[in-house]
């Protein structure tokens, strides 16, 4: 399932590719995948990112198997801020659903590495699927109170066409909310902003933070700014879409900065994607991008 590496942006061509996005005024950038661990020389590539003037925000999406061996890196490479996949702590569970790969052990494991290198306050992304690991939500949730980390629970999404989504796998959000308050009592965060795709809410009892990303439940298509670009370098305004637009030729035939930022400029303005929002007037199999090649 590999792409080989001459499909693949270069560090230089993605270095290239954020500084355009950021002089349009983006700051945050988010660095997932895939596994991007697995990319060679994966350092390098945060050290060339972290440097870009006007970027605050430089974030990594992954499993965490391999933080034990590039956290310390990562952190001096200026990477920011962390955030591990993790839907049960119950191996047998999370083996089902991350397919083989990788155990609840390496995980854990990988989440102490990168709070030894000093990254603070990761999330922990949980999807939870009916009847495949809703039941193992409370003991994940009660594991990382007070741990200074952040559980967001996030609605099974339709991204794809290979997950077998079906929408009886999906648990509300509101469903988890009241479950975890009936046990904890939650307040909601009042520093909520419009772009956040997590509900945030707090432990009244001080144990920290819980996210819910109600995707499925809740769309937030109007609120939603992310622009994603595959590791082959496509461009796509929306994580349902089933076409982007490729722009690593354009970058390798010597595209200008000038040039580039008026085609990335044209293809936001035109933007009209609400998926999540017509999901349930749509047809069900319509074609999407896999998740492990747009990002989560
Ligand atoms: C696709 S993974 C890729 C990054 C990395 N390999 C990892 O495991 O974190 C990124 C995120 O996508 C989310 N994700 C994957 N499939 C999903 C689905 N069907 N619905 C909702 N979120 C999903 C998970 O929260 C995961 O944290």
């Amino acid at each position: 399932m590999f792409l080989p590496p001459q499909h693949l942006l270069s560090d230089g061509e993605l270095e290239f590719l954020v500084r355009v996005f950021v002089k349009l005024g983006v700051n945050k950038v988010r660095l997932t995948g895939g596994e991007p661990l697995l990319r060679p020389g994966f350092t390098e590539l945060v050290t060339r990112i972290a440097t870009i003037e006007g970027l605050t925000d430089l974030a990594l999406t992954t499993n965490a198997v391999l933080m034990p061996r590039h956290a310390n890196a990562l952190k001096a490479a200026g990477l920011g801020r962390v955030t591990v996949s993790l839907d049960s702590l119950d191996d047998s569970v999370f083996r089902l659903m991350a397919g083989g790969r990788g155990s609840v052990k390496e995980v854990l494991l990988g989440i102490e590495a990168a709070e030894r290198a000093g990254f603070t306050n990761l999330k922990i992304n949980t999807v939870v699927q009916r009847n495949i690991n809703d039941h193992t939500v409370m003991h994940l949730v009660d594991h990382f109170r007070h741990s200074g980390h952040t559980i967001r629970l996030i609605e099974f999404m339709d991204v794809g066409n290979v997950n077998h989504w079906n929408k009886a796998l999906v648990v509300p959000g509101s469903e988890l909310l009241k479950l975890i308050h009936d046990r904890w009592a939650l307040r909601p965060v009042k520093t909520q902003v419009a772009a956040e795709t997590a509900r945030r809410y707090e432990f009244t009892d001080g144990a920290g933070e819980i996210g819910f990303i109600n995707s499925i439940s809740e769309p937030f298509c109007g609120d939603c700014s992310r622009a994603r670009i595959t590791a082959d370098g496509e461009f796509y305004s929306c994580l349902f879409s089933a076409h982007g637009t490729g722009l690593r030729d354009k970058i390798r035939d010597g595209i200008s900065v000038e040039e580039l930022t008026e085609i990335i400029c044209g293809l936001w303005s035109k933007r009209a994607d609400r998926y999540s929002e017509l999901r349930n007037r749509l047809p069900g199999n319509l074609p999407h991008v896999e998740m492990f090649r747009m990002g989560g």
